[in-house]
């Protein structure tokens, strides 16, 4: 073959392999799978000289969030079988319980290593990328070790057969997605961080290794790598669409990154779920819950202290400045468009005319970086299908909005967004009906109510 021939097929197969998780989706696992920390009690007998890695492990663990994939909805904890959709079919999770017959209970520190950071099994075929081997590959080698100690000796054998993909032949063959690993897969670290205790190089470990953040918030290209695994460049961390939401962009710009947040904000949105501004949703809430909240307030300050020193995508983006004349006209009844009536019908009870909400409770809607994204798509599903905040030690309270898929029509959700995308010193572009309905199909909300006429 010409090297021209071989990257064409390298290019088409990967294509077939990045479809092949396009829109790896956590359809199964909507109800929120058991706390780490507390789910998995540390089995007896293990060796006294492991028992520190374990521990060490245990916290790693929670940190790479791996209960959130590998454990099914109502599924033993690490025991595989969660669905993740992808448009040629469903993926299945596999189980990394020690259970030598059915677990990763037979692996070696080696064979174990292979698969979390290089992305190929025991028996040598390449795992699909819904796998984050590629964050992975940044992971020291003794934090490998400590993982590998907990996943054999802190975590519960479960006995529980790994299903194969729901993926018609011949799209299932695994061979495209090794070259899709070989072009997009980075090298994995071999050095240990230097002894520096410098927070910024702690937290960027974090953030492009084990907590793989730019899985989801990173873009993908068209053969679904994401556009960068680093700060080399404007596209890590700018915002990626997942499951039907959008990650938001996690850089510097004032009005739809972090730029406006403080590093305590960061801190305890990761900590608690919620800051008095804002609530994490849609996939946030799970990492959240079942994986920031585990982390120590040293490695969140570090994460946030990282995440403040991205530059923003684009330059010169004033702060928001809050507008009145919103609130003055809902409280006047001069705001007589469709979005503001719908807005006082449905929203404002809780997050109130005035668009501040209740601090900790009912986010605020005003100045807000989460709605001021140019991408409307997480508002769209979350007035479609709603949301609860996710519960943490801090913060237990699961506050909840309703969906208002069966109440509003594809022209209200455009209506009301773009009313709160223009109302109290927002100013984001309008969202349109067509918009709507695209996000009411693809994440399996209600049809549209049939409504009379000014009804
Ligand atoms: C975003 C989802 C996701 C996360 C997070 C995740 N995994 Fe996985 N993992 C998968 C999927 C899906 C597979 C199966 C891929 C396949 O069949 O090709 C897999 C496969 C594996 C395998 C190979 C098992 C085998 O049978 O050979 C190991 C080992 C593994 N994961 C360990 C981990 C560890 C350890 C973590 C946490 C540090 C983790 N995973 C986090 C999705 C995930
Ligand atoms: C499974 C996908 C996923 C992963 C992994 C993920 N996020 Fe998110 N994140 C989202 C989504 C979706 C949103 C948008 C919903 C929201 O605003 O809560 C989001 C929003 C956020 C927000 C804004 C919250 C708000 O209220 O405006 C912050 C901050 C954040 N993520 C930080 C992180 C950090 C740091 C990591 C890595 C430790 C991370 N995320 C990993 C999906 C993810
Ligand atoms: C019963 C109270 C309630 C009502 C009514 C309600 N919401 Fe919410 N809203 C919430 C809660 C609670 C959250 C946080 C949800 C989460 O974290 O999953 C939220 C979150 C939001 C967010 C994301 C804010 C952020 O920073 O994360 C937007 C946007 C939003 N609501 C818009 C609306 C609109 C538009 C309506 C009317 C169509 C509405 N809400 C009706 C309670 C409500």
């Amino acid at each position: 073959m010409t090297t021209k021939k071989h990257l064409q097929v390298a290019l088409v197969s990967s294509m077939i392999a990045g479809a092949a998780w396009a829109g790896y989706a956590f359809a199964d696992n909507l109800a929120s799978t058991p706390v780490a920390g507390a789910a998995v009690t540390v089995v007896a007998g293990i060796p006294a000289d492991q028992r520190q890695l374990v521990q060490q492990g245990q916290y790693l663990a929670s940190a790479g969030d791996c209960i959130a994939c590998h454990t099914a909805k109502g599924g033993k904890p690490f025991a595989g079988g969660l669905g993740i959709a992808s448009p040629i079919g469903k993926i299945y999770s596999t189980n990394i319980t020690p259970d030598k017959d059915t677990g990763i209970g037979n692996y070696t520190l080696e064979d174990f290593d292979k698969a979390l950071r290089r992305g190929i099994a025991k028996n040598g075929v390449t795992l699909y990328p819904a796998m984050p081997y590629v964050s992975y590959a940044k992971v020291k080698p003794s934090d490998v070790k400590a993982l590998y100690a907990y996943f054999m000796y802190g975590v519960q054998p479960a006995p529980q057969a790994n299903k194969a993909a729901d993926i018609p032949w011949p799209l299932s063959t695994r061979w495209p997605l090794s070259f899709w690993r070989m072009m997009y897969a980075p090298p994995v670290v071999t050095d240990e961080l230097s002894a520096s205790n410098d927070p910024v190089l702690r937290g960027k470990y974090l953030v492009e290794g084990l907590a793989h953040c730019s899985a989801c918030h990173t873009p993908r290209a068209v053969t679904l790598q994401e556009r960068s695994l680093t700060d080399d460049g404007k596209w890590f961390l700018s915002g990626g669409v997942i499951d039907g939401y959008l990650a938001k962009s996690l850089r510097g710009d004032a009005n739809d990154g972090l730029g406006s947040w403080s590093e305590a904000e960061i801190v305890e949105l990761l900590k608690s779920g919620r800051t008095a501004h804002s609530a994490a949703f849609g996939g946030m809430a799970e990492v959240v819950e079942d994986s920031t909240q585990h982390m120590s307030d040293a490695d969140l300050t570090a994460i946030a202290r990282y995440l403040k020193t991205l530059a923003p995508v684009a330059a010169g983006q004033k702060a928001m400045v809050y507008d009145d004349s919103a609130a003055k006209a809902l409280r006047t009844g001069s705001g007589r468009g469709n979005g503001a009536l719908t807005f006082l019908d449905n929203c404002a009870a809780c997050h109130r005319t005035t668009g501040n909400g209740y601090g900790g409770t009912f986010p605020k809607l005003a100045q807000s970086t989460t709605i001021n994204t140019a991408d409307p798509t997480s508002l769209i599903h979350l007035v479609l299908l709603g949301g609860q905040m996710p519960s943490t030690r801090t913060a237990p309270t699961h506050y909840g909005m309703p969906g208002f898929d069966d109440r509003l029509t594809d022209r209200d959700v455009a209506d009301v967004l773009t009313f709160v995308r223009s109302s109290w010193g927002n100013h984001a572009p309008a969202v349109s009906a067509e918009q709507v309905a695209k996000v009411r199909r693809a994440v399996g909300a209600a049809g549209q109510p049939k409504r009379a006429e000014n009804d």
